[in-house]
This record gives C-alpha cells, sequence and structure tokens, in this order.
C-alpha cells in the first residue's frame, strides 16, 4: 500500500553511502562524528511521577491511517490522535477530516501530563516546539521510544499565550515522519491575551500550510535522492490543515488567521492577493507589542504567524486570496536548475480563498496595545562582546552547524551555556570568509580539515550514488549557498539585528520587507549572506537543547547540534 517502509531502508542505505564517500575524502574527524551519530543511545521510557498532580491529561497516540485528501483513494498517512483523560473540554479540538493532530489547547500555568504511544512500525519521539519544557520533557532524540512503547512527559506550560507545534523528533527521522502527516497545534492561552477579545471560537482559525507530492494511486510520494535531500524536499500541491483546495467561509468582520508553516523545507511568501496589507499581531512566541502591517510576510518551516483579517465592509460573494508570491535567492541557483518540482520554490501561486458568505453588522476593532514583552539589552547579556556563533556551512553530503554534523555527546565549548544566562547569539553562513567572523571551536579531542569545510565545503563531485545530476565542481560551498530556518529550543529569542552582504542584496530585495523582528521568535529564516544576531535566554532547565535548521531535510542530514545549559 504506502511506500513508507521502502523509503526507511533507502534513508538507511543513503547514509552509509555517505560514510563511504567521506572517508574517501580524507576528512576523519567528520567520519567520527557521522559515525557517532548511529551510536544514539536509547534511555529506558519514561513513567508517570506520583508527585507530579496534573491539571491536564492526555493520551496521546501516533499511528497509520488512511484518510481522504484528494479525490478518488484515500492517502496512508501517519496521523497523531488524543484522548482527554483529565482536563478542561476545551483541551482537545479534532480537524475533521484531516490527518493532522488534534489542536491541544492549554492555559499558562496547567500542568500536563502525556502519555504518548507510538503505533507505529518505527522508534519515535515527541517535541513541543516553541515551549519552553526541562530537557527531559523536550522530545530529544535520546527518549526516542520503540513501537509498541509508551513514554511519558510531564510540565508545567510556562509560556505566554501563543501557538505551539507538536511533531516527531527522532534521530535522523524527523523530516518523513513529519512529511507522513505526524504534527499539530499546540495553542496556549493565558491572561493578557484573554483580556483583548481576539477574535475566538469559529473566528480563530488555524492555517497550517503544508506541500505534498502525491502519485497516481493518491499516495505520499517522499525523499528519493541526495539532491532532495541535500535542497529540501518540495511537494507541487499546497495543502491547508490536510485539505487540498482549502477555502474559508467568513462573515463580513474581524478574524484571526493563525498560521503555521509545517512543511519540511517550503518557504511560504504570503499577502493578499488584491494587495491589502498583512495585519500581524504575533509571531512563534507570542503577540507583538502593537500590530505591525507589512506588503507581505516570509513563513519559513517551523514559524507560526498570528494574522488580524478584517473582511468588514466586503461584499457578500466577494473573494480574498491568500497567495505565495515570487522571490528569489532561497535556493542554491544550481538547485534551482536541478529543481523538478512543478511548484518552484519561489514561484507565485495562492495558498487558499477566504469568501465571504454573510454580512454581519459588528466586527471587534484591532487593539492598539497587544502585549508587553520581556527584552533584554545586549550589555545584559553574558557576553555582550564574544555572540555564541552558529555558523552555517553547507557540503556536498552534509549539512552542519558550527562546522560539524549531529553526534549525540559532542558539545563544543562553546556550546556550554550557564543556566540562567542570556546569551548573545550570532547566526550566519560560515563559509566563504569574509563574514562568519568567528571559527567555533574544536572539541577537546581530535580534529583539523574543519577549515577546509569552512571555505568551499566538501569538494569532490564524483560517485554520488543518489544526485539526480552528477559532475557540479568546486566551488561547491558557494553554489549551495540557500537560506536556512534556524530554529533554537527552549526559550524564545529576540532578533536585534539583521544584517545582508552587499552581493546578496538584490535577491534579498524580494523578500526583506517580510520579516517581523520585533517579536519573540523561536525560528529565524537566515537568507544567504545574511547575518542574524538574536538574544535568548537559557533559564530554569539544564540540559541537551537542540538547535537546527527546521528545513527538516537539513535536519535529518545532520545540521542539528546541542546546547548544554550546564
Ligand atoms: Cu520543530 Cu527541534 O523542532
Ligand atoms: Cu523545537
Ligand atoms: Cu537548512
Amino acid at each position: 500500500m504506502s511506500d513508507y517502509n521502502n523509503n526507511y531502508s533507502r534513508r538507511r542505505f543513503l547514509t552509509q553511502s555517505s560514510l563511504g564517500f567521506l572517508a574517501l575524502s580524507g576528512m576523519p574527524g567528520l567520519l567520527n562524528a557521522m559515525e557517532g551519530m548511529q551510536a544514539m543511545p536509547k534511555l529506558p521510557p519514561r513513567k508517570a511521577s506520583p508527585n507530579f498532580k496534573p491539571d491536564v491529561e492526555i493520551d496521546l497516540l501516533c499511528k497509520q491511517e488512511r484518510v481522504p485528501i484528494l479525490v478518488g483513494q484515500q492517502t496512508t498517512v501517519l496521523q497523531y490522535s488524543a484522548k482527554l483523560l483529565q482536563g478542561p473540554k476545551h483541551t482537545i479540538t479534532d480537524i475533521p477530516g484531516s490527518y493532522l493532530g488534534p489542536i491541544i489547547r492549554l492555559e499558562k500555568g496547567q500542568k500536563v501530563r502525556v502519555h504518548l504511544h507510538n503505533g507505529l512500525a518505527e522508534p519515535t519521539v515527541t517535541h513541543w516546539h516553541g515551549l519552553h519544557v526541562p530537557a527531559e520533557m523536550d522530545g530529544h532524540p535520546l527518549y526516542t521510544i520503540d513501537p509498541g512503547a509508551s513514554l511519558v512527559y510531564e510540565f508545567e506550560v510556562l509560556n505566554r499565550a501563543s501557538m505551539a507545534i507538536y511533531h516527531p523528533h527522532p534521530h535522523e527521522n524527523t523530516a518523513k515522519q513529519v512529511y507522513h502527516g505526524l504534527a499539530g497545534a499546540l495553542v496556549v492561552n493565558d491572561d493578557e491575551e484573554a483580556a483583548l477579545g481576539l477574535p475566538s471560537g469559529e473566528y480563530e482559525i488555524p492555517i497550517v500550510i503544508q506541500d505534498r507530492l502525491f502519485d497516481s494511486q493518491n499516495q505520499l510520494i517522499y525523499a528519493r535522492s541526495m539532491h532532495d535531500r541535500m535542497v529540501g524536499f518540495y511537494g507541487d500541491r499546497i495543502l491547508v490543515n490536510g485539505r487540498a483546495d482549502f477555502h474559508i467561509e467568513v462573515d463580513s468582520r474581524a478574524y484571526r488567521l493563525r498560521f503555521m508553516n509545517g512543511s519540511t523545507a517550503r518557504i511560504y511568501k504570503l499577502a493578499w492577493d488584491d494587495g491589502t496589507p498583512m495585519t500581524v499581531i504575533g509571531v512563534d512566541g507570542g503577540l507583538l507589542e502593537s500590530p505591525e502591517t507589512k506588503p507581505y510576510v516570509m513563513l519559513a518551516p517551523g514559524e507560526r504567524l498570528d494574522v488580524w483579517a478584517d473582511f468588514s465592509g466586503r461584499d457578500v460573494g466577494s473573494q480574498l486570496v491568500m497567495r505565495s508570491l515570487a522571490f528569489t535567492g532561497a535556493l542554491p541557483k544550481m538547485g534551482m536548475m536541478m529543481h523538478t518540482s512543478s511548484l518552484p520554490v519561489g514561484s507565485d501561486y495562492p495558498i487558499f480563498t477566504a469568501r465571504v458568505a454573510r454580512k454581519v453588522s459588528d466586527s471587534p476593532k484591532l487593539p492598539s496595545t497587544l502585549s508587553k514583552i520581556q527584552r533584554y539589552k545586549t550589555d545584559e547579556t553574558a557576553n555582550p562582546n564574544q555572540p555564541v556563533p552558529i555558523g552555517i556551512s553547507e557540503g556536498h553530503m552534509a549539512m552542519l552547524l558550527n562546522g560539524r554534523p549531529y553526534a549525540y555527546n559532542d558539545v563544543l565549548p562553546i556550546e556550554r551555556i550557564p543556566v540562567n544566562t542570556v546569551q548573545l547569539m550570532e547566526i550566519f553562513h560560515a563559509h566563504g570568509g569574509g563574514h562568519g567572523n568567528q571559527a567555533p571551536q574544536q572539541p577537546a579531542s581530535e580534529h583539523q580539515g574543519m577549515g577546509g569545510m569552512q571555505h568551499g565545503g566538501m569538494r569532490g563531485g564524483m560517485g554520488m550514488g543518489g544526485m539526480r545530476h552528477g559532475g557540479m565542481g568546486g566551488g561547491m560551498g558557494m553554489m549551495m549557498t540557500m537560506a536556512h530556518p534556524i530554529h533554537l529550543h527552549g526559550q524564545p529569542f529576540q532578533i536585534i539585528s539583521r544584517s545582508i552582504d552587499a552581493d546578496e542584496s538584490s535577491d534579498y530585495a524580494s523578500v526583506r520587507d517580510g520579516f517581523i523582528v520585533s517579536g519573540l521568535k523561536d525560528t529565524v529564516l537566515v537568507m544567504p549572506g545574511e547575518k542574524v544576531r538574536i538574544i535568548k535566554p537559557f533559564q530554569d532547565f539544564k540540559g541537551l537543547f537542540m538547535y537546527h535548521c527546521h528545513n527538516l531535510e537539513h535536519e535529518d542530514m545532520g545540521m542539528m547540534r546541542d546546547f548544554l545549559v550546564v
């Protein structure tokens, strides 16, 4: 029925051939690290603690299902379903007919216990993207459970009102599980938000955007080639909330649209088709201090966006289309050429339609003040003159952060963060000299040969079994330069500056007005040639907190590291 399991063995094969390639390329340090990746220990599944008294208790099951997506045959997917064992009724809302998990609605201050049951044929673990929870509750791959096993999470909701994501995070297999359907929205409410009286109930609509590729049997197709894994996998159909050709019928009044980019790799440039500006009221980490209007908004995988959409004054029968507009620079030029999707990234296409179905006389007013954000100044950080580097580098067969692929227990000195500190951090493209002013420090052990990684990535070009097209010559690092949505687990961060290299500025002009820097973020899109400075607190919890590219193919290729909060 599904080719899910074929893909699984294919992936393992590709990993092994990458190792062979690295051995040949004479990079023993990198090879060791990649071998380390195989040796991910697995802890015994965590049980409920008798001292924890939950306000909300949920059974969360992942399993294979068949759902109707396209006309004709049903599609085999992987799906989250939930059962409320204890707590307010509105905690769980199913999205009828969708493969997406139910919306989980929590209150700030609630104590939550989740029993995750793995009904898949392979290991999994669930991560609460955006929530500030203890390291052992964060869904680190260390806590992956086998088929048939269960894992208990217990945490208190510390976040302010915001929309988080729950999705799998198993070692090197996140993208495929998310792609096949495992993802859902987790909404946190609090008093500050409630006092605003924002549109709610039927006037608050989740908009989860995903791209998928189907075969002639309506079954999902997933990444086949090394190229798909290097550049990201792109479908040719846009689904919203798990539906093709999604549309909403609205009253002539204000709505709150809560966007999430749940695609594995695709970046959107969201705008209304009639030129109505986007009124943004919040991002990943919750409400802005005051609304901002933008001609368009960039939304990369893992990012969320809270939009005020006012249909008042519009006639019954009128339509407004949310589109993704044209932009350039997100994909490597070479990748563009090789890109086989009939829906190219950066082309102009519709996402969904809103049709005014009913005239109403009343509509809430957009508040001019939304929230108060606690902000840090650079001189309040522990390291105002020495930002923690997050250097992005791209090579033929590996996607790296700070010069190294993901490996368990491979924490660099710069990746050790004292608990209860606030850190200045800088995300940049590490190749090509010029920018990337700080070379990442090495772990005490081995490792030369990383300098080569920083400049131009891995060389070579032959013998790449998985590549669709061989013969890409030297200078690969530059050619592979692309946009990366960098995500940090734990507390959200503030963006303090974005700066762009002069030679990238023409592509950048097509996206630059679509970034919101005023809100709290947990994922930031870093364009080629761009350098982003952020300030992030590391409070309350010690342990391993991942940071990675939320292009999930990149994450699984190794573009992920751990911060060890000590
Ligand atoms: Cu949404 Cu570590 O991921
Ligand atoms: Cu996350
Ligand atoms: Cu990436």
